[in-house]
């Protein structure tokens, strides 16, 4: 299997390193598979959230945003089948204790195998998961002698199912008729919706809803950064359609989902679609958007057609009818779904890691690299850095003067310490896409040093066309 660890640890160190993204209460020794974003990662992580925002709502005139709470009615979870069905078929090894999705299990031991090897064990579990067979699934295991990294044996339980979601207590009674969940998607929130958001805002079939927020997965074995998180955010898309559309819709959805990443530049060999071979409880197709990461091709979005299941769950369990009258056909129907779902963080991670480049730039003369992040320009954390180049004869005052007028449309940067050459590493390193000198020639003919980030290449411009060369290139 070709995975690059080196590289992803790299990444990571360096997502530390230039505030991206820090391990969650750090001091007092991180917890588990929690992160924060710090000062640039908080900025790209909007980004790219604004970006699919715009893309979802603003661009398609059939779909709207919500946002709805995170804490829902606890009869939420038991309609939409996560209370019985949310879980994983986990395996303990009994000398160590410790706990393993058998999936992950499986899949890190094939990561030690040659590729043909590896994707036969692969098919195999794929078949064992798919028939729910948790007997088939202990025997693979054992037959493949997979051991437990912590105690090395292969001692271990009988497979079982866990439940993902987190729960806690509503008000200050603790009982269980109090316990509500932290939503595992977000998605719910749209289906319970559907009716309020139709009407208020008279939405005909086929529409879309859209909503960005945090959801909660107790997950067994988190790891790989911020691949897989406990607290994560997701954007999803709902879009209603009439029974019988769905296949033609899901379709069009996937090839929409693909164009909107291949729209950031990525080259197209990097991604791929991968059919569900066990489908979630809910769905009737399903497709995974993957991308190569230093780890290997994984999943950064799903699309799903998830038929009538939701809606008509929702309103069996609330006796309230969730249905469209449709006057083109003057029909009362439960409309079908297909459902978009990426999750924020592993985007954000797809473009940490697709920005990411070790440059070697020695010459003859002297020993030279740079770490650069190439972030498209929409996405990176800063638009534009100014330096004066010196700290006198009047150039931070210009300097300043350009950032106060362009830091009105795109976030921007002021820095006079360290030579030049040093603040363009340090901007190369969060993936600035322009600096530019203000210099003694600034003062005579009034343009300025514009440096681009990815070819380094450098050339004069005048002062006052600073603002829309950088708005040309973001918008
Ligand atoms: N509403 C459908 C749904 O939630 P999913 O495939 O379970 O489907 C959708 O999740 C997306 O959410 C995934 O493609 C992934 O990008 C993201 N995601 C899921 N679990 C995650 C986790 N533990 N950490 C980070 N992102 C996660």
């Amino acid at each position: 299997m070709s995975t690059d660890q080196n590289k992803f640890q790299a990444i990571i160190s360096h997502c530390k390193e230039y505030g991206f993204v820090f391990p969650s209460s750090e001091i007092y020794d991180g917890l588990s598979a929690v992160y924060d974003y710090g000062q640039y990662g908080s900025e790209l992580k909007k980004n790219i959230k604004d970006y699919w925002w715009k893309s979802m709502t603003q661009l398609h005139e059939n779909i709207v945003g919500i946002d709805a709470a995170i804490f829902m009615h606890p009869t939420t979870w038991k309609a939409s089948g996560h209370v019985d069905n949310f879980s994983d078929p986990m395996i303990d090894n009994k000398d160590s204790k410790k706990r393993y999705r058998v999936d992950h299990l499986i899949e890190a031991y094939v990561e030690t195998l040659p590729e043909a090897e590896g994707n036969a064990v692969l098919a195999q579990m794929d078949e064992l998961l798919k028939e729910n067979d948790f007997a088939g699934l202990k025997t693979l295991i054992e037959e493949k002698k997979i051991t437990c990294s912590v105690s090395g044996t292969s001692n271990w339980t009988d497979v079982r199912q866990f439940n993902l979601m987190f729960s806690t207590q509503l008000g200050s009674v603790t009982d269980e008729a109090n316990e509500i969940y932290l939503r595992p998607e977000t998605a719910q929130g749209i289906f319970v919706n559907f009716l309020n958001v139709q009407k208020t805002g008279r939405m005909k079939v086929p529409f879309g809803i859209a909503q960005i927020g945090k959801a909660f997965r107790n997950e067994i074995v988190a790891r790989q950064f911020i691949f897989r998180m406990r607290e994560f955010e997701q954007m999803e898309m709902q879009f209603f359609v009439r029974p019988g559309t769905q296949k033609e819709w899901y379709e069009k959805w996937k090839e929409e989902r693909m164009q909107w990443h291949l729209s950031l530049g990525t080259d197209p060999s990097k991604y791929r679609f991968k059919d569900h071979v066990k489908l979630a409880h809910y769905a009737d197709a399903a497709v995974d958007i993957e991308f190569d990461f230093p780890i290997g091709f994984k999943e950064v979005e799903g699309i799903h057609s998830r038929g009538d299941f939701d809606l008509k769950q929702h309103q069996e369990y609330s006796k309230k009818k969730l249905q469209y009258f449709d006057t083109e056909i003057n029909q009362n129907y439960v409309p079908y779904v297909i459902e978009t779902s990426i999750g924020l963080d592993r985007m954000f991670l797809l473009t940490v890691c697709n920005a990411y480049e070790e440059q070697d730039l020695s010459t003859p003369e002297k020993a030279d690299s740079r770490v650069v992040m190439k972030f498209p320009a929409k996405l990176a954390p800063i638009k534009l850095a100014v330096f004066p180049l010196t700290k006198k004869d009047g150039l931070p005052e210009t300097a300043q003067l350009l950032v106060n007028e362009c830091k009105q449309h795109f976030h921007c940067y002021y820095e006079e310490k360290d030579s030049i050459g040093k603040r363009y590493r340090r901007q190369d390193a969060i993936g600035t896409p322009f600096c530019v000198t203000v210099d003694h020639q600034t003062k005579e003919d009034g343009t300025v040093t514009i440096r681009y980030r990815d070819s380094m290449e450098q050339e004069r411009v005048p002062l006052t066309e600073v603002k829309n060369i950088v708005l040309n290139k973001i918008m």
